[in-house]
């Protein structure tokens, strides 16, 4: 079911999602070579935290980190460990932050020194997707017009869209109604009311769309081996727009 917030709600969620907002920026400053993927974790839990907030991710389902942080390949739930980023590297950083009774989620993709045309060209394009997504959108407008525009920016640009994940609803839980897949048929899907709050995430990937979940029950890589990207915001939907909440 879907449930448009109250205007007290949605006063109530810009305090985590400005939380996740600030720390994707925290992240983008000091992610560098040589660091691993859980120290990008642990600067994660240490920025939540010390923001009043709790890391929502963590216990999720059994999840084990406060972030995601997904390398090359892995297009999304890349679980921190001791890898070791290294230079030409792309990494998505998601994470979700808990404070107020709401969640706050996002994702950014983030290039470890100089990265190939490639790669490059494929973190541009995913954050373009995001925002061609979003773009001329309003209440009352069909859903999966949102995954139109995404999927026709991704193709046109020699990419695929990530199937097997779509973006969601959230609020007083991280996932809520409805799903917000990244791809779809223009004038398609449900007619989103007024302050329903949803997450816009584009996960495209420079090969295939096919993808395979390891043995970890998280780790999600394209089956191709090729790079994927990942770009996310917390999003509501107002009568003349929307407004985006993580940015
Ligand atoms: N932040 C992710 C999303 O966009 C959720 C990650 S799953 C978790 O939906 F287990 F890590 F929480
Ligand atoms: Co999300």
């Amino acid at each position: 079911m879907i449930v448009p917030k109250s205007e007290e709600e949605i006063a109530l969620m810009r305090e985590p999602c400005r939380i996740v907002r600030d720390c994707l920026a925290f992240v983008g400053e000091r992610i560098r070579a040589g660091m691993t993927t859980k120290e990008v974790d642990e600067l994660v839990y240490g920025f939540i935290k010390g923001n009043g907030a709790e890391p929502s991710c963590l216990g999720y389902c059994g999840y084990p980190a406060s972030a995601c942080v997904s390398v090359n390949e892995v297009v999304v739930h890349g679980i921190p460990d001791e890898r070791v980023l290294t230079e030409g590297d792309i990494v998505s950083v998601d994470l979700c932050a808990y404070k107020n009774g709401f969640h706050g989620d996002g994702a950014r993709t983030f290039c470890i020194g100089e990265v190939s045309p490639e790669k490059k060209k494929l973190v541009r394009v995913t954050e373009e997707c995001f925002f061609r997504g979003i773009e001329g959108f309003r209440a009352g407008m069909p859903l999966y017009d949102i995954g139109y525009k995404v999927q026709q920016h991704a193709e046109s640009n020699g990419f695929s869209v990530i199937r097997s994940y779509t973006g969601h609803g959230i609020g007083r839980e991280m996932h809520e109604d409805p799903s917000v897949p990244n791809f779809g048929r223009k004038g398609t899907g449900v007619r989103l009311a007024a302050g329903t709050v949803i997450c816009v995430e584009p996960m495209i990937a420079a090969g295939g769309w096919r993808v395979k979940v390891k043995d970890d029950g998280w780790t999600a890589v394209t089956c191709d081996g090729k790079p994927a990207a990942h770009y996310e915001n917390t999003v509501v939907v107002l009568s003349d727009g929307v407004e985006i909440l993580t940015l």
